[in-house]
């Protein structure tokens, strides 16, 4: 690995558990269930929560009371509270919650963008435009996530080329910041600086996060990686919750208990207390019905943290 010269010193850790981590749960989780779950990741210091997704119930059941868990959570100064946004129909919604930060989800491939939003990547960029001009005219910031940029469930490669060129046209509508994202968890270190260098030649390096999952176990190998190319954004979710209904294979994301267990050892701030986060995480644990992904999670839970 390169020198840790361009290493960030504090990394900005987006919590995205209460939206990726419970999307595709079945079990059965309360409005106050989620509500309890953000109010604890505010409490532990997440400086970004990711609460839910403005998308169509018929698609992604679980998060169809975002608004009612929007209205009910104890939002905390200093903290940027964000959701999924699909369409104008869903823009909509998270303006009349009272949302001032939306984020829209655009693919690399093309089958992932149709089964994930009924959409080839060229019409939902033509659509995200729309949302984007209407968020920004509103007051709104815009995050663009850029799915399967490592890899396709359905399509395989995908190119970094494209990758790059994608993200660029994200931040030119007008996003604040480009999510690249490992859908599926299929990056490897091997292969990540190849991405980030293709990106980078197209987008600002501060414009540039990285989303990964955590289906091979390589998540935390990937963000080292990251970090010693001057990365200082990355998604993560409480216990290591996750998956996408629309991604075959895809399973719990990067959890943000084993990033913060790292990054503290790095001497890298995050704002975000360990401690705390355990509780959240084995709140949720409690309310799920599988066992949570995360090591540093179960550790914690077994020392009664
Ligand atoms: P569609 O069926 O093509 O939509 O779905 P439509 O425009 O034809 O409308 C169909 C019906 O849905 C209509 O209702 C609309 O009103 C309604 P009806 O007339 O039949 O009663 N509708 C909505 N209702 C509520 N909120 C809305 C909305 N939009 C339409 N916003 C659509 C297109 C995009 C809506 C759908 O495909 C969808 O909601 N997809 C979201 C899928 C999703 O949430 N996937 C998971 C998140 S992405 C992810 O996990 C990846 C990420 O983590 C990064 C990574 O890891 O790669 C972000
Ligand atoms: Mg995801």
């Amino acid at each position: 690995m390169s020198s840790a010269a361009t290493e960030p010193r504090r990394v900005t850790v987006v919590e995205v558990g209460p939206r990726d981590g419970l999307q595709n749960e079945t079990a059965d989780l309360s409005t106050a269930d989620r509500i309890e779950f953000i109010n604890r990741l505010s409490a532990a210091g997440a400086p970004v929560i990711e609460v839910g997704a403005f998308v169509s119930p018929q698609w992604v059941p679980r998060m169809r009371d975002t608004e009612a868990v929007w209205a009910g959570i104890a939002q905390r100064d200093g903290v940027r509270y964000t959701a999924l946004v699909p369409n104008m129909a869903g823009l909509e919604r998270a303006a009349n919650a009272g949302v001032r930060e939306i984020a829209i989800f655009a693919a690399s491939s093309d089958t992932f963008s149709r089964k994930n939003i009924n959409q080839g990547i060229e019409e939902s960029l033509a659509a995200y435009k729309q949302v984007c001009h209407c968020a920004i005219a509103a007051g709104m910031r815009v995050r663009g996530y850029l799915s399967t940029a490592f890899g396709c469930p359905y399509e395989g490669e995908v190119s970094p080329a494209t990758v790059s060129t994608l993200a660029s046209r994200l931040v030119e509508m007008g996003v604040f910041e480009v999510a690249v994202s490992d859908t599926i968890g299929i990056a490897h270190p091997g292969q990540v600086p190849h991405v980030i260098e293709a990106v980078l030649t197209k987008i600002p390096l501060e414009k540039t996060a990285l989303h990964f999952h955590d289906t091979r176990g390589m998540a935390l190998a990937n963000v080292l990686v990251a970090l010693s190319m001057g990365i200082s954004t990355f998604d993560a979710a409480a216990g290591g919750l996750g998956g996408c209904p629309y991604a075959p294979g895809a399973s719990g994301n990067l959890a943000t208990d084993d990033l913060i267990y790292m990054l503290d050892g790095l001497g890298i701030e995050t704002g975000v207390s360990l401690e705390k986060l355990s509780e959240a995480s084995a709140f949720i644990a409690s309310k799920v019905d599988h066992p949570l992904r995360s090591r540093v999670a179960q550790a914690a839970g077994s020392r009664g943290l």
